[in-house]
């Protein structure tokens, strides 16, 4: 089939925003293969946290954050698309030139999305602006739940993520497999271009061996609990996303909701960050779906929501280094 180098370079451009998406740890778990007519998404396994997401749930999601930020490049760009699952839990994005383009409104916030984990200003979101959110549409067999403060479901939620922290800050493996996707200064973000950049955690620039003994004596469930409640205090809203059914398409669909998600937020001035504890623990996430869900729906992302000043930016690989040829 003849494929024009405009297509290619429209191709090439598409790619360079799925790989702006959101991923766990910023491991960006993600190749991206250009074909005459499609692009395909292919995860890189090796980028795995085997301590934190053994099933590689979470990889999944990521996968579907950087699907919807092609979709909505590619619509921006004039293209209508097509996803197609494989059975090698790739995706494939089918692009044919649109016959009457249109804009995607979304496409202006991707540069501009960032996780925020700063304390928030206590301001509620209102209640138009949550209409908003909880209008956007969802993708097969996923939900979305948007629970105010100090509703009946926030503190059952808080005390979860807490139950969460005391789990997860006791096991010396999460511990060590979080301190190692940690950037503690501009060395070792210029060698990696990955992980989490030490301002983006709050942390001011360190040695490696000052940055991790700093942390080791802040990683106990009282001081991790401690800070957790302050900053879900400071928050309006959580969000759930939940799945119904544990497969991998659920999971990328999930992705493609929290993206979207994320980029309205970021159009609409909320901050928000992650409070995963519960969905990452099976015990927690077992009672959370007893308590608050269906018998079938799982819990996949947590978030806070809520308005603050703007943190500084993660870091990117080069996209070449995730462009896979033949
Ligand atoms: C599936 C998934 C799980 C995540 N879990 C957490 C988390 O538990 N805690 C957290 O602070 N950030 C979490 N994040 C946010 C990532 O760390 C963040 O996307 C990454 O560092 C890149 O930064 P950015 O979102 O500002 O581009 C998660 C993101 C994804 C997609």
């Amino acid at each position: 089939m003849f494929t024009s180098s405009k297509t290619i370079a429209d191709f090439k451009t598409i790619i360079t925003y799925g790989h702006k998406a959101a991923s766990g740890h910023n491991t960006q778990p993600w190749f991206f293969k250009i074909d005459n007519s499609y692009i395909e998404i292919i995860p890189n396994l090796e980028k795995s946290l085997p301590i934190i997401d053994s099933d590689h749930r979470e990889l999944y999601i990521s996968i579907g954050c950087a699907l919807e930020n092609i979709c909505i490049s590619a619509t921006n760009l004039g293209y209508d698309f097509n996803v197609q699952f494989t059975n090698t839990n790739s995706v494939k994005i089918y692009l044919k030139v649109a016959v009457s383009p249109k804009a995607n409104y979304l496409f202006e916030q991707i540069e501009l999305r960032q996780t925020n984990r700063s304390k928030y200003n206590h301001t509620l979101i209102p209640k138009s602006d949550i209409e908003l959110l909880d209008s956007l549409i969802l993708e097969n067999h996923t939900n979305l739940l948007l629970i105010e403060k100090d509703s009946k479901t926030f503190n059952k939620l808080s005390q979860y993520i807490c139950e969460g922290n005391n789990i997860l800050f006791n096991n010396e493996k999460f511990k060590k497999e979080l301190l190692e996707w940690i950037r503690f200064n501009k060395e070792e973000l210029v060698e990696h271009n990955d992980g989490l950049t030490y301002e983006t955690i709050g942390l001011p620039e360190l040695p490696r061996d000052v940055g991790e003994a700093m942390l080791l004596n802040a990683f106990t469930p009282e001081k991790q609990n401690d800070i957790t409640l302050q900053n879900i205090n400071s928050s309006s809203h959580m969000a759930l996303f939940t799945c119904l059914g544990n497969t991998t398409n659920n999971w990328i669909n999930t992705g493609r909701n929290l993206q979207r998600f994320c980029l309205k937020c970021t159009q609409l001035g909320i901050s928000f960050t992650y409070l995963n504890q519960p969905c990452e623990v099976p015990q927690i996430s077992k009672d959370l779906t007893d308590t608050l869900l269906q018998k079938n729906e799982y819990p996949m992302i947590i978030l806070r929501l809520g308005y603050s000043k703007k943190m500084p930016y993660s870091v990117r690989k080069s996209i070449s280094e995730h462009i896979l040829h033949d």
